[in-house]
């Protein structure tokens, strides 16, 4: 399962790159101006710093604006993937640029219908936010074995499930035993993976014992 980081704050990013974990990022419009930052600039900095796909979303609603600034978006770095909503304009706008070679995050998918559309468009990623759906009483990750199941059934389509709006650990397990290609995690989730107290107490024996043996691996 590739991990990616649903964040557009550099300091965060910065620090779980260096767990080695991350394999790209996932931007969009309320992640940017959360930032702070000027939309161009971020997203360029954060391809610079992770070298896998970085997501950045458009911000028109019509195809002809939403074509030129993915355009614009796609010609920041090679691994921007362009990120579209998942609306009649969007899957128009993601069939042009994934005719051009531009990779296409196709977002705010919220059933197997729309996920369809979205493979049949040329995505390369599906984002179902499972976590919005949660929200209000419905199985999110049923959304994701939904979509595992149609896509595995059509060997011809590439487009990559990447689970989206993900909450905790759990998600993220979830996901993963339906054989879902992407998560993408807000850094707390990450850091909240690593954590099980067993862990924590049996690494606190350890060293409690090897102490008393008074011996240094380096001497
Ligand atoms: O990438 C989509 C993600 O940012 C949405 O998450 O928590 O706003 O539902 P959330």
């Amino acid at each position: 399962m590739k991990f990616f980081i649903d964040s557009a704050d550099l300091k965060e990013l910065r620090d779980l790159a260096a767990t080695g974990l991350v394999d790209g990022v996932t931007t969009n419009p309320s992640l940017i101006a959360k930032s702070g930052r000027d939309m161009l600039e971020v997203v360029a900095e954060i391809c610079a710093l992770v070298k896998g796909p970085v997501s950045a979303e458009v911000t028109a609603t019509d195809h002809a604006t939403m074509l030129a600034e993915g355009r614009k978006l796609a010609a920041i770095a090679p691994n921007v993937a362009v990120k579209v909503p998942l609306t009649p304009d969007g899957l128009r706008t993601c069939r042009a640029l994934a005719d051009q070679g531009t990779p296409v995050n196709v977002t705010l998918c919220f059933s197997p219908a729309q996920a369809i559309l979205a493979a049949k468009a040329g995505a390369a990623y599906i984002s179902p936010f499972v976590g919005r759906l949660d929200d209000i009483g419905t199985d999110g990750m049923q959304l994701i074995a939904d979509i595992c199941q149609i896509y595995r059934a059509y060997p011809a389509i590439r487009t990559e499930v990447l689970v989206a709006s993900v909450r905790h650990p759990v998600h993220v397990v979830a996901a993963a035993k339906l054989g879902a290609h992407v998560a993408t995690l807000p850094p707390n989730v990450l850091r909240q993976m690593y954590q099980h107290p067993l862990t924590d107490k049996g690494l606190a024996a350890f060293l409690a014992d090897w102490q008393k043996t008074g011996q240094s691996i380096l001497g």
